[in-house]
């Protein structure tokens, strides 16, 4: 498509992107971002609509198999005791994490992945949670400060105001918004900033995001991971290949890094 055409054509792409249930709340940036690059290289308009959708599908919709009934959720938090280390607030917690693939696949290690990867750097004043997904339902079992700060962003709507009202419900300090990470960085100044299992995703947007973030996000601690088995649960070398890669990615810096290791999980800790 000549790129004359483009901008006329990308108010129908992103309407027609959004129709139905699955990308109606995606931030409004990264729509337009992936539709204009598509119109460029697709035929026509319908098939620029067919690949932002797959796009959309590979980066965020594969670990939402369904949209959530975030009005249930709410109705059902505020039920709940507002102690963060009530059984009652971590079952739930427990069971909203289960809807999002990547915190799902996290539930078996969770008593011990926020303890052991922060252990030495515990309690934490500030976290910026980039690419959060529902992480920051995983709060209870971080080792934060009386008065951290948490600061989390996603690129669905609907899931960072639900995030914003559970930060509600415990009083937790800090910040939820519609982000996407590829249209700009976070400007927060944190202690640690997490970047979880997001790499993979975000390189699929743009290949030099992951090490823009890396370098520029203002974080004292960056503790990222890596999955080691796809959605379908086979392994296929990733272990290897992620920590090649990821090895590769940190080569030319003098940071210090620690490497942890879970079922499901590899995980590095950052020092800059
Ligand atoms: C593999 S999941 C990881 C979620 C979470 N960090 C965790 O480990 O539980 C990748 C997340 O990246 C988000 N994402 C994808 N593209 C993004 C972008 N451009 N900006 C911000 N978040 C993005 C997706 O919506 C999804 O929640």
């Amino acid at each position: 498509m000549e790129t004359a055409d483009i901008e006329g054509q990308l108010d129908k792409l992103e309407e027609q992107v959004r129709r139905g249930d699955r990308y109606r709340d995606v931030q409004d940036d990264l729509i337009r971002g992936i539709g204009r690059r598509e119109l460029l290289k697709r035929r026509n308009l319908r098939e620029a609509v067919k690949a932002t959708r797959s796009k959309l599908h590979q980066v965020g919709g594969a670990y939402l198999p369904a949209p959530p009934d975030y009005a249930d959720w709410v109705a059902r938090l505020e039920q709940l005791p507002t102690d963060r280390q009530s059984p009652e607030l971590k079952k739930y917690c427990q069971e909203v994490m289960q809807v999002h693939a990547s915190t799902r696949e996290r539930l078996p290690i969770l008593k011990y992945f926020y303890a052991e990867t922060l252990e030495g750097i515990a309690p934490i004043q500030s976290v910026l949670d980039l690419a959060c997904g529902l992480n920051p339902l995983a709060l209870p079992w971080m080792p934060l400060a009386d008065n951290a700060v948490y600061y989390a962003c996603d690129i669905y709507a609907g899931m960072v105001s639900f995030i914003s009202r559970f930060f509600a419900h415990l009083r937790q300090n800090g910040r939820v918004w519609g982000c996407d990470l590829s249209h700009g960085l976070p400007v927060e100044k944190v202690h640690l900033a997490l970047l979880l299992k997001a790499i993979p995703c975000l390189e699929q947007l743009d290949k030099g995001l992951p090490m823009r973030l890396l370098e520029d996000i203002q974080a004292q601690y960056i503790l990222v991971s890596f999955p080691v088995a796809s959605l379908g649960g086979r392994s296929k070398g990733m272990r290897v290949n992620y920590e090649t890669h990821f090895m590769r990615l940190v080569s030319s810096k003098s940071w210090h890094i620690e490497r942890f290791e879970f079922a499901g999980e590899m995980a590095f800790l950052i020092s800059k």
